[in-house]
């Protein structure tokens, strides 16, 4: 092996690609990372990071202050003189539920004609099986080799994933360029699975299927338990204690969202479908998703004392609008998906979130249109028919309840969606209390 530092650049700086920027920079090699978005490099290169991400700040600014990281505008700046290219960009849900691989398409054609020859291209975005052969065809480079390594970054976590990750997934048909991209990871302590590239790409949609297909298992256990009067917090820790169940995965909730589980689903039985393979069980875990915002919606109808779910005059006071706590993320929110219906059926909702408060970027003024946004959860209570606990935020567990009790009209009641509460505690201090599954 040469002693010149393998150059490494990124294509996307979104949270997957700058988390792998800024990582790989952490752990000692070079990388440039390229966006098309202007605002965003510039805001970058001034030491700000555009998205709240738990570690990501001090290692971007620690990489670039030893000059190991850098942000440049545009895939071609970025990938030019690069020994290994990531390419980060979104890939969306197409109109049929298909991945769009628009962004990707685009990046490898402009990326083309810079690559030095040698180069390894690696897809870290989710995309269909075969689309290692659908850069390839982009790129039409026989001198440089496409390799899939997905990701399995959780938001809010994803410095940490990276770093400590289960495994590192490498698909790839060259197993020399597969040993090149293994050795970027080669000071973490992780097993290596090198496979062909159609594995690697089905093992992303696979694992994040089986994800979605847990907590779809247990929110539809959890309206099991409400009908039998069980308590699923017991049911869980008595199946996930067999160690092949395991605990994780299995917090019952308003359903799972974000910007992976709801397009990634779609697209596995998409995939599947367009080769044949009627893929149901993917389907029923959609549909119990689908489901339990449904059933959501009811519970809090049915908590305004409105079981025909005419919500007309009602305000429904909701605490948290991300996907899950730790994120800005709004992307395909179960708390919106609720909220919008809920305001369909004629309610006000008034909300707070602590990342929605001070001055909203565009994207959350267009999605939060219509929602009376407070910057004091205490106030979420003032003059609400129904509180309903969307987004697991630790804070909200230590709301002093008697504060909230003190602004609410008497007899209200809390649907929790996410189980955050002690329903003793609510109870007590005058509420009512409806969680998902419990007594
Ligand atoms: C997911 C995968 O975990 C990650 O490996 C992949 O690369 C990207 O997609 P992320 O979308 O950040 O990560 O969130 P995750 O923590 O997996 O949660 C997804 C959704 O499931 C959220 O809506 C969350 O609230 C919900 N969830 C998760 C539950 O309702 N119950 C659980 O037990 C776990």
């Amino acid at each position: 092996m040469s002693d010149t530092p393998i150059r490494l650049a990124v294509v996307g700086t979104g949270y997957v690609g700058l988390t792998t920027g800024a990582c790989f920079a952490h752990l000692g090699h070079h990388v440039v990372c390229g966006d098309i978005d202007e605002r965003k490099v510039e805001m970058l290169n001034n030491g700000h990071i555009p998205i709240v991400e738990e570690g990501l700040e001090s290692i971007v600014n620690a990489a670039r202050s030893e000059g190991r990281l850098e942000f440049v505008l545009g895939a071609e700046t970025a990938a030019r003189g690069a020994d290994i290219v990531f390419l980060c960009v979104p890939t969306p849900q197409g109109d049929d539920g298909s991945a769009d691989l628009s962004y990707i398409e685009q990046a490898a054609a402009q990326i083309a004609p810079v690559l030095r020859s040698g180069a390894v291209v690696v897809n870290k975005s989710t995309v269909p099986v075969g689309s290692t052969l659908a850069v390839e065809r982009v790129l039409q480079r026989d001198d440089v080799f496409v390799v899939s390594n997905p990701e399995f970054l959780r938001e809010g976590t994803a410095v940490h994933d990276f770093l400590h990750p289960d495994r590192v997934v490498i698909g790839s048909a060259d197993r020399d360029a597969a040993e090149r991209v293994a050795e970027l990871y080669g000071s973490i302590d992780t097993p290596i699975h090198i496979t062909d590239p159609a594995s690697a790409e089905t093992i992303k949609y696979a694992a994040n299927g089986f994800l979605a297909m847990k907590i779809s298992f247990v929110n539809a256990v959890a309206a099991m338990c409400e009908a039998v009067g069980a308590d699923v917090a017991a049911v869980v820790e008595g199946i996930g204690s067999d160690k092949r169940i395991g605990m994780q995965f299995l917090r019952p909730g308003p359903g799972w969202g974000g910007s992976c589980f709801p397009k990634d689903s779609r697209a596995l039985v998409k995939i599947a479908e367009d080769h044949g393979y009627n893929f149901t069980m993917m389907r029923g875990v959609i549909d119990v998703n689908d489901e339990q915002l449904e059933r959501m919606v009811s519970k809090i109808a049915a908590a305004a004392r409105r079981p025909d779910h005419d919500l007309s005059g009602i305000t429904v006071g909701g605490l948290g609008l991300t996907f899950k706590a730790g994120t800005d993320d709004l992307r395909e929110s179960p708390a919106l998906a609720i909220i919008e219906e809920l305001r369909r059926l004629g309610a006000s909702v008034q909300a707070y979130d602590p990342t929605a408060t001070g001055e909203l970027t565009p994207h959350q003024q267009q999605v939060l249109d219509g929602i009376h946004l407070l910057d004091d959860p205490l106030e979420v209570a003032s003059g609400a028919d129904v509180i309903a606990v969307f987004t697991e935020w630790p804070e909200f567990a230590k709301i002093e309840l008697a504060a909230f009790a003190a602004r609410s009209r008497p007899g209200v009641s809390i649907v929790d969606t996410r189980n955050l509460f002690d329903p003793h505690l609510v109870r007590e201090a005058g509420f009512e209390y409806d969680g998902v599954g419990r007594r």
